[in-house]
Parts: structure tokens; C-alpha cells; sequence
């Protein structure tokens, strides 16, 4: 694991946008795992100003998300899959015949829909790199505290916690759902490169339970410790609980020489394990 700490969420935002830029640059069909939340906003905003600025073309590029709410239609305001377009793919040269929700009609049978999501990440070659946040009770993705550190795709009950943590971006007119299909954890961890963004002091302690507390399934973060490529990316204030911080900057400092030299994804797209 590295753990890389910056001064505030702008450059949290600036850093995971490099990395995300170095990879298309090096693969321009990259498969992105993506994230919604507060948290990568900044980061969509640093990748439309990439390419704006010809930069980087998501033209190949395919992409899955997380997460998606159940019951809740595409077209809703609130759907993860308007948060996507809004926030990312209306401003981008993305064919969005190649961005995938898990989204699950009233219709179908959600255990299909979550198999056929998982057969879909496989047949576009796996994930290169996938983006995350982490909720203030360690969930990633919507896998809540007591997820299996082996699930796949499936729909999970959210914790009274996550509703009332997410009731800030819903009006009081709006129906809040309690219920969303995510990627499992098992195929979170399938993806080459992880990248864990986490920011504010409401995330201190989930922070400090994933990288330094026992790999449990309590906090599903903590099966990061398992990846053998990922990288937290982390501002002051969600950092401030973590114990080894004076080795973590030491070490971060020693391996931007390396990084700087090679980048996190060499030639082979094998990412470079600097933690
Ligand atoms: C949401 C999402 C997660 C996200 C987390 C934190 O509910 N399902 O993918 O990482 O909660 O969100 P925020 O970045 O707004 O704190």
C-alpha cells in the first residue's frame, strides 16, 4: 500500500487525476472503475480540463461505476447514472454505449443483472484502474459493514448511517433509497491498480480502520490491505488519525523518485508496487 498524503482536497484531486491521465495516455482503451460521492467530484472536474485542454481522449475508453440505487430510474436527477453524465461524461469524448451502471429494472431479477454486470467487466478485459471513496463506516462502493470480503455484484441494504450521511444531497420532495446493487468487494479487488481518495475529518477514523485496523469485514476498506497495487490518497484531515504518518510521508517522498522515473503503470500496464 502507499499511502499518500497532500495538503487539501484540491491537490487529492490534482494527484488522482495524474494517475488517471498517465494510464489513458499509456492505454487510450482503458477500462476505468469509477466512483460517485462528494469526494471524486474534483477529480472529474481535473479529467473535463484534460481534455479540454487536449490532453487525454476518453474516445476509447470504457468505463464501470461502483454502484447504482435500486429503483430508482436512469433518467432520475438522483440515479448515479445522472450523476455521471452531469458530472463527467456530458463534457467528454466518451461513447456512452461504453460507460455501465449496475442498474436494475423493477423487472429483472437482480441477482442476474449483478452475474451479467461481473461477465461484462470480464469480457472488456478487467479493470486497469478503479477509483474509490470510502464512507464513514469504511464501506466502498455500497458494500456495508458485515459484506463478505468475497461478494460480487448484489444488492445491499445501506446502514442507517450511509442513508442519513447521503440524506445532504437529496431535497426533502425526494424519495432517498435504501437500497443500491454495487460490485462486490471480490471484484473490487480483481482490478489492476486502486485508488482510494478520501478527504475531511469525517473520515479520519474509517481511514485509520482500513489501512492500520485488522482486515475485517467490520470495515470493508480494510480489504485493500489485500491488493497488492493501491494507493490512498488522502488530505491532512483524513489522514490525521493514522499512527504511522511520519513513515507513510518518508516513504511517499522515496517512492515519488521512483514514480517520477517510471510512473505508476509501466509499458506492460503491470502498475508499479511502490507501497
Ligand atoms: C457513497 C458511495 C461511495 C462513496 C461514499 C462516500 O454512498 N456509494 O462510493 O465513496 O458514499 O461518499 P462521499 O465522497 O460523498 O463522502
Amino acid at each position: 500500500m502507499e499511502i499518500v498524503v497532500l495538503p487539501d482536497s484540491e491537490s487529492v484531486a490534482e494527484f488522482s487525476a495524474n494517475i488517471v491521465v498517465e494510464l489513458m495516455r499509456k492505454k487510450p482503451a482503458a477500462v476505468l472503475g469509477l466512483a460517485t460521492g462528494s469526494t471524486p467530484i474534483a477529480l472529474y472536474q481535473h479529467l473535463v480540463e484534460r481534455y479540454r485542454s487536449e490532453d487525454v481522449s476518453f474516445s476509447e475508453v470504457v468505463t464501470f461505476n461502483l454502484d447504482e440505487y435500486l429503483g430508482l430510474d436512469p433518467s432520475n436527477p438522483q440515479s448515479y447514472r445522472s450523476f455521471m453524465n452531469s458530472q463527467l461524461f456530458d463534457h467528454v469524448d466518451i461513447d456512452l454505449r461504453n460507460t455501465h451502471l449496475p442498474h436494475c429494472e423493477e423487472a429483472q431479477n437482480p441477482r442476474k443483472v449483478g452475474a451479467a454486470y461481473e461477465r461484462e467487466i470480464s469480457h472488456a478485459g478487467g479493470i486497469d484502474l478503479q477509483i474509490l471513496g470510502i464512507g464513514a463506516n469504511g464501506h466502498i462502493g455500497f458494500n456495508e459493514p458485515t459484506s463478505s470480503l468475497r461478494s460480487r455484484t448484489r444488492v445491499k441494504t445501506l446502514t442507517e448511517r450511509t442513508v442519513q450521511d447521503n440524506s445532504r444531497l437529496f431535497k426533502p420532495h425526494e424519495a432517498q433509497p435504501q437500497l443500491a446493487m454495487t460490485m462486490g468487494i471480490a471484484t473490487i479487488l480483481e482490478a489492476r491498480q486502486l485508488v482510494l481518495m478520501a478527504t475531511g475529518e469525517s473520515k479520519a477514523h474509517s481511514v485509520r480502520q482500513a489501512i492500520e485496523g485488522p482486515l475485517s469485514a467490520m470495515c470493508p476498506a480494510s480489504a485493500l490491505q489485500l491488493h497488492e497495487n493501491v494507493v490512498f490518497i488522502l488530505d491532512e484531515d483524513a489522514a490525521c488519525e493514522l499512527e504511522g504518518l511520519a513513515y507513510y510521508r518518508w516513504a511517499h517522498a522515496k517512492n515519488q523518485l521512483l514514480v517520477g522515473q517510471h510512473g505508476y503503470f509501466d509499458e506492460g500496464l503491470t502498475s508499479l508496487d511502490v507501497g
